[in-house]
């Protein structure tokens, strides 16, 4: 995609588009979605399992927004609900902007266990969930984005991989699959306008690892990482129109 063509996708009102963030009630994702509601071209459609979280998120977004913002209920944990969402967004304009957030880690809710003890089903739903959903969602968007010659996707992965951090297996080797998926996108379709790029934050100091944090040593703890400054580095992903190459995988 040229630069020209760059500009008319956020200018040209009959190229409006629509911006998806999953899992963006709260955390890395609603801060996304808070920078995304000020410059989106179109509407915003954010996700999440509950209903009450998600109407008191769309409720603070609207007052940013120039365009309008929805909340689907969607649990990427199951396909039909990610079918649902599909369904949710018939009508309104191509998605050409995805943000896909949704990650699980059984570490946070089950605590830590090493690969031998790691149970089959749970090592298969996070995997379902963080890997074969999010390439389900994208491969029902990309139709839309091969259309228009135009799409912008980050994919929120983890440093936790490269790490291979003890006690979550599962988790791990599903954030590593992203890697795969994010080259797939790029080396198909990076030629036709659509970029893919993997954000892979530290830990963050934020709700969902209030327990991890208080079992590592301080020794080990990284530097603290904001769910600001996550924010900001995919949304800074999604705005550089040159970023080249197109599919960049930033550790943070
Ligand atoms: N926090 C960290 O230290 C860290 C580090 C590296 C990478 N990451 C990655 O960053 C992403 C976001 O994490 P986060 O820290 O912001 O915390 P989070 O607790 O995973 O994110 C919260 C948001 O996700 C929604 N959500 C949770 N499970 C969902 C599901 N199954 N389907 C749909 N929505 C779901 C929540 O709403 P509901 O509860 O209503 O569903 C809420 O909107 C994940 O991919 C995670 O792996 C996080």
């Amino acid at each position: 995609m040229s630069e020209r063509q760059e500009q008319d996708m956020h200018t040209d009102a009959s190229r409006a588009f629509t911006t998806l963030v999953t899992g963006a009630s709260a955390g890395i994702g609603f801060q996304v979605a808070q920078r995304l509601a000020t410059t989106a071209p179109g509407p915003l459609v954010i996700t999440g399992r509950n209903q009450a979280r998600l109407d008191e998120a769309v409720a603070s977004l609207q007052g940013r927004s120039g365009g309008p913002v929805r909340g689907v209920v969607c649990d990427q944990r199951h396909r039909t609900s990610i079918d649902q969402l599909l369904e949710a967004l018939h009508g309104l304009p191509p998605v050409l902007q995805l943000v896909a957030n949704v990650g699980v880690n059984p570490v946070h809710q089950q605590g830590p266990g090493r690969t031998h003890s790691t149970d089959y089903a749970l090592f298969a739903d996070t995997l379902t969930t963080n890997v074969t959903h999010t390439f389900y969602l994208l491969s029902r968007l990309l139709p839309a984005m091969r259309q228009a010659r135009a799409g912008r996707i980050v994919l929120v992965g983890s440093m936790a991989y490269r790490h291979g951090l003890p006690g979550q297996v599962s988790y791990n080797v599903s954030k590593s699959a992203l890697v795969g998926l994010k080259n797939t996108i790029v080396s198909e379709y990076g030629a036709a306008g659509i970029g893919c790029h993997l954000v892979n934050p530290g830990i963050v100091l934020n709700e969902r690892t209030e327990r991890l944090r208080r079992r590592l040593p301080a020794a080990e703890q990284p530097l603290p990482l904001t769910e600001a400054q996550v924010a900001e580095a995919i949304v800074s992903l999604l705005a550089d129109a040159n970023a080249e190459p197109r599919g960049r995988e930033l550790d943070l």
